[in-house]
C-alpha cells in the first residue's frame, strides 16, 4: 500500500509540473538550433532520431560563434521530466551542411543527481528558468561543431523502451582553442536499452547514485 501511494503521488507530481521539452536557443540565439517539429520524445536508442531528434538532418539558418574556454548557455522549455542533462560536441567541416550520421561525439558536460537532497539536474535547469550553463573546453580545436544538448526523462523508465530522450543539435563555430580532437562515440550506438542509466525505476527503491549514459566527460 505504501509503495502504491508513493507511486501514485509521484505520478501526480509528474503530471502536474512536468512536460515534454525542446531545446530552443544557445546564448539566446534560436537561429542556430535544429528545432524538432514537436516536443515528443525519442525512445528508441537505435534510431537515427537519437542523433539530433526528428528532422535533425535539416540545417538551421545560422552558425553561432563561441570562444573556446568560454561559458555558453542553452535554453530549454520549462518543466523537463526528472533526469540528467548532457552536452556533446562533434567536429564537422561545415555545421550547416554536414551529415549527422557517422559523426564522432565527445561529451563535455553531464549532471545527474545534484546537491545533498539528490535532486535531478533537470530540476536544477527548471529552477534556473530553463537555462543550462557549461564550458566549451579551452583546448579543443577551433572550427565548426554540432553541439548535441540532451535531457532524458526517467519518470517512466522502469522498462525499455520507456526513458524519454529529448535533444537538439546546435550549429556552432568555435574560435581560439588548441589542437585537441577528443575521442568520441557514435549515435546511434552510444546508448543501449539495457543500460541501468536508461532502464531504471527512479521511484522505488530510492536511488542514491546515478551516472548518466554514454562516455565520460572530456576534461580538457
Ligand atoms: C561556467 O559554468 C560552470 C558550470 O558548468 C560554472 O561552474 C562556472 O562558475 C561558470 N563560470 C563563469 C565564469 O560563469
Ligand atoms: C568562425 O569564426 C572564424 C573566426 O572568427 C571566422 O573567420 C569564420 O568566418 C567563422 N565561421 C562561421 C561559419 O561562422
Amino acid at each position: 500500500m505504501q509503495l502504491l501511494q508513493l507511486l501514485a503521488s509521484a505520478a501526480l507530481l509528474a503530471g502536474s509540473v512536468q512536460a515534454h521539452v525542446r531545446l530552443t536557443a544557445l546564448n539566446g540565439d534560436t537561429g542556430c538550433v535544429r528545432f524538432p517539429p514537436n516536443n515528443s520524445p525519442v525512445t528508441d536508442v537505435t534510431s537515427n532520431d537519437i542523433i539530433c531528434n526528428v528532422g535533425g538532418a535539416t540545417p538551421a539558418a545560422t552558425v553561432h560563434t563561441v570562444a573556446a574556454g568560454s561559458n555558453v548557455t542553452v535554453a530549454w522549455e520549462a518543466g523537463a521530466h526528472h533526469g540528467p542533462e548532457l552536452i556533446y560536441l562533434a567536429k564537422v567541416d561545415n555545421a550547416k551542411t554536414t551529415a549527422i550520421t557517422g559523426l564522432s561525439w565527445f561529451k563535455i558536460y553531464q549532471a545527474g543527481l545534484m546537491g545533498s537532497d539528490l535532486h535531478w539536474a533537470s530540476a536544477e535547469v527548471d529552477a534556473a528558468g530553463g537555462l543550462l550553463e557549461f564550458t566549451i573546453p579551452a583546448g579543443i580545436a577551433g572550427g565548426q561543431y554540432l553541439l548535441r544538448g540532451e535531457t532524458i526523462g526517467l519518470h517512466v523508465a522502469s522498462s525499455y523502451p520507456g526513458a524519454q530522450f529529448y535533444m537538439s543539435c546546435v550549429q556552432i563555430n568555435v574560435t581560439g582553442g588548441g589542437s585537441a580532437t577528443p575521442a568520441g562515440v557514435s549515435f546511434p550506438g552510444a546508448y543501449v536499452g539495457s543500460d541501468p542509466a536508461i532502464t531504471i525505476n527512479i521511484y522505488y527503491p530510492a536511488i542514491t547514485t546515478y551516472t548518466p549514459p554514454g562516455p565520460g566527460v572530456y576534461s580538457g
